[in-house]
C-alpha cells in the first residue's frame, strides 16, 4: 500500500502539450478511477506514474518519495494493460513467474507466490496452459495474477476490461473490486466505462483535454457536478441540457423557441441570467398534472426501464421511466421536473450556479 501524489504534472510530446498541470492526491489503499474522453491523457498519466513516459514538468511521488528519475522496475508498481501483453510461448505459471525470476527470487518462494495468486484468481486448473488456450476472461486473470505475485505498492490498470464481452466485464469488475478489498493495495484505474467508474471507485478523477475537471466520490460527481462538462460526462443516459434565460417571478426558463419552460424554483439573483438548465433523465416524471406537454419521438424499452425521447417546446429531452406504461411515438405526455433535482450552469463558462441538487 502506498500513497501517490501527482503535483503540477505536465507532458509535452515535442512542441505538443497534452497534460497541462495535473494535481491528484491518491491515498493509501484508495481505488481511484481516471475517466475522460478519448485522447484526454488518461493513459499518458498512468504511464508517467509507471515510469514508462518521461514527466516533462512537475513531480510524481510514491509514499512521499519523488520517483521522477526512478526506472519503472524500481517504482514497485504493477501495470495491467488492455491487451494483457502475455507471453504466448509461456504457460500461465511461467507468465506469472517471469518477473520474479528476473528479480532472482528463489524457486520455492516463486512457487508459493504463484500458487497463492492462482488460488485467489481461480487459475489453479489452468497453470499449464498457454495463453492461446484460454478465454478472454481467463487471460485477463493471468494478467492480474502476474501483477499480484509481485506484491506491488500500487496497481495501475489501463482499460483492462474493454476487450471482454458485457457479461464477463461485469464478473471481472466484481472480481477486481473484491481483490482490492482483500489486498488493500492502492489502485489507479483508467476506463471509458461509466458504470465501471461509478461502481468501482472510491474517488473519480474526470479529465478533459489534459486537465482535471473535478475529483470526488462517484455520488459527489453525480449529484453536484462542478461544471457542465462533468454533468454531461457522468451519468448514462446523459443529463439533459436546455439553454435559456431565467425569467422573473419563478416563471421559468425562456428557451430558444421563445416558449417558457417551468423548471421549478431557482435563486432570484439568477433572474435574467443566460443558463444551461440540466436535469437527469430519471428526474423527469411522466405523470398527469405535469406542467409541460411533450411529444414522444422515440421509445426505447430496455426491459428494466424505458428511455423516452420527447420534444418539449422544441427542446429534446430523454426521460427514464421505470414503470411499465403504454407509450407510443406521437403521443403527447404531461411531464414534470422533479423538485430539487435541477442543475444550473452558466451558459458561457459552463460553471455550476448556486442551486443545490439534493442527493437522495
Ligand atoms: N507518442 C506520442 N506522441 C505524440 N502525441 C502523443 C503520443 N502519445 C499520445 N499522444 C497524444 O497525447 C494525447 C493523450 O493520449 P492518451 O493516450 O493519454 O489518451 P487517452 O485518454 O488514454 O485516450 P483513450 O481513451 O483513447 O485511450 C492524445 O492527444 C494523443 O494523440
Ligand atoms: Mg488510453
Amino acid at each position: 500500500m502506498a500513497s501517490v501524489t501527482i503535483s503540477n504534472v505536465r507532458k509535452n510530446y515535442g512542441a505538443v502539450s497534452v497534460i497541462h498541470g495535473v494535481d491528484i492526491d491518491i491515498l493509501h489503499g484508495e481505488f481511484v478511477v481516471l475517466v475522460g474522453p478519448s485522447g484526454c491523457g488518461k493513459s499518458t498519466l498512468l504511464r508517467m506514474i509507471a515510469g514508462l513516459e518521461v514527466i516533462s514538468a512537475g513531480t510524481i511521488s510514491i509514499e512521499g518519495k519523488v520517483v521522477n528519475q526512478l526506472e519503472p522496475k524500481d517504482r514497485d508498481i504493477a501495470m495491467v494493460f488492455q491487451n494483457y501483453a502475455l507471453y504466448p510461448q509461456m504457460t500461465v505459471a511461467q507468465n506469472m513467474s517471469f518477473a520474479l525470476e528476473l528479480a532472482k527470487v528463489d524457486k520455492a518462494t516463486i512457487k508459493q507466490k504463484v500458487d497463492a495468486a492462482a488460488a485467489i484468481l481461480g487459475l489453479e486448473p489452468l497453470l499449464d496452459r498457454k495463453p492461446a488456450q484460454l478465454s478472454g476472461g481467463q487471460r485477463q486473470r493471468v494478467a492480474m495474477g502476474r501483477a499480484i505475485v509481485r506484491n506491488p505498492k500500487v496497481f495501475l490498470f489501463d482499460e483492462p476490461l474493454s476487450n471482454l464481452d458485457a457479461k464477463l466485464r461485469v464478473a471481472m469488475r466484481a472480481e477486481i473490486k473484491s481483490l482490492h478489498q482483500r489486498l488493500g493495495t492502492t489502485v489507479v484505474y483508467v476506463t471509458h466505462d461509466q458504470i465501471e467508474a461509478m461502481t468501482m471507485a472510491d474517488k473519480i478523477v474526470v479529465l478533459n483535454a489534459g486537465r482535471v475537471e473535478q475529483i470526488g466520490t462517484p455520488l459527489e460527481l453525480y449529484d453536484r457536478p462542478i461544471n457542465r462538462f462533468v454533468a454531461g460526462f457522468i451519468g448514462s443516459p446523459a443529463m439533459n441540457f436546455v439553454r435559456g434565460t431565467l425569467l422573473p417571478g419563478q416563471a421559468g426558463l425562456k428557451v430558444a423557441s421563445g416558449a417558457v419552460m417551468v423548471i421549478g424554483a431557482y435563486p432570484s439573483e439568477l433572474v435574467g441570467h443566460e443558463v444551461e438548465f440540466g436535469i437527469r433523465p430519471e428526474h423527469i416524471q411522466v405523470a398527469d398534472g405535469g406542467d409541460l406537454q411533450a411529444r414522444v419521438e422515440v421509445v426505447e424499452p430496455t426491459g428494466s426501464e424505458t428511455h423516452v425521447v420527447v420534444d418539449a417546446y422544441g427542446e429534446k429531452l430523454v426521460a427514464l421511466i421505470r414503470r411499465r406504461m403504454p407509450i407510443s411515438v406521437g403521443d403527447t405526455l404531461p411531464i414534470a421536473f422533479e423538485e430539487g433535482q435541477a442543475h444550473l450552469f452558466d451558459a458561457e463558462s459552463g460553471k455550476r450556479l448556486g442551486v443545490e441538487a439534493s442527493s437522495c
